[in-house]
């Protein structure tokens, strides 16, 4: 079965836009990050957004800019750590594409985006932020296909992708 488009998904720091940006250039398909298409929408970056009109502003944006992805076809497209979470995004999700959720425990997100300040809903405080990582890995593990990246290289999680979307163009278990 043909697999119109891939949607990343999962918590910050789980490396959808790494790993978007080289799965795009295996498949020859062309590649979206939902945030820096809102931030060119905008002209504003993404902190900006919220400091200055809100995470609800931000949301909006989201909404409206995945539900324009419906009628692409041949992208890879990471969204943002909250996109999926609401009902009408995730039906939106479903319809654009193949899901995959990217994983990665706390400890490990930390260790990899810990120090930046461009994602206003990371706090300082760790368990916080395994906190919300929690209460949204249940929409995270809706997901058609779910890779743990803990302790695999960007390459290793395009190839175990690859593998499966092989597979499944292959058996018709997609569409
Ligand atoms: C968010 C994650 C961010 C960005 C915004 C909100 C979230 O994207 O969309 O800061 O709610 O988890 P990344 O997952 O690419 O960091």
């Amino acid at each position: 079965m043909k697999i119109r488009n891939i949607v990343l998904i999962g918590f910050m720091g789980t490396g959808k836009t790494s790993v978007g940006k080289r799965l795009a250039k295996q498949l020859n398909w062309n590649f979206i990050d939902t945030d820096v298409a809102i931030e060119e929408i905008s002209g504003m970056s993404v902190p900006e957004i919220f400091r200055k009109h809100g995470e609800t502003r931000f949301r909006s944006e989201e909404k409206a800019l995945i539900k324009r992805l419906i009628e692409r076809e041949g992208y890879v497209i990471s969204t943002g750590g909250g996109t999926p979470l609401r009902a009408e995004n995730w039906e939106i999700l479903t319809q654009i594409g193949l899901i995959i959720s990217l994983y990665a425990p706390i400890d490990t997100i930390l260790e990899r985006i810990g120090g930046s300040n461009d994602r206003p809903l990371l706090k300082a405080d760790r368990d916080e932020n395994e906190r919300l990582l929690l209460s949204r890995q249940p929409i995270y593990n809706k997901a058609d296909l779910i890779i743990n990246t803990t302790e695999i290289s960007i390459d290793e999680v395009v190839d175990e992708i690859l593998y499966n979307i092989e597979d499944r163009t292959k058996d018709g278990t997609s569409d």
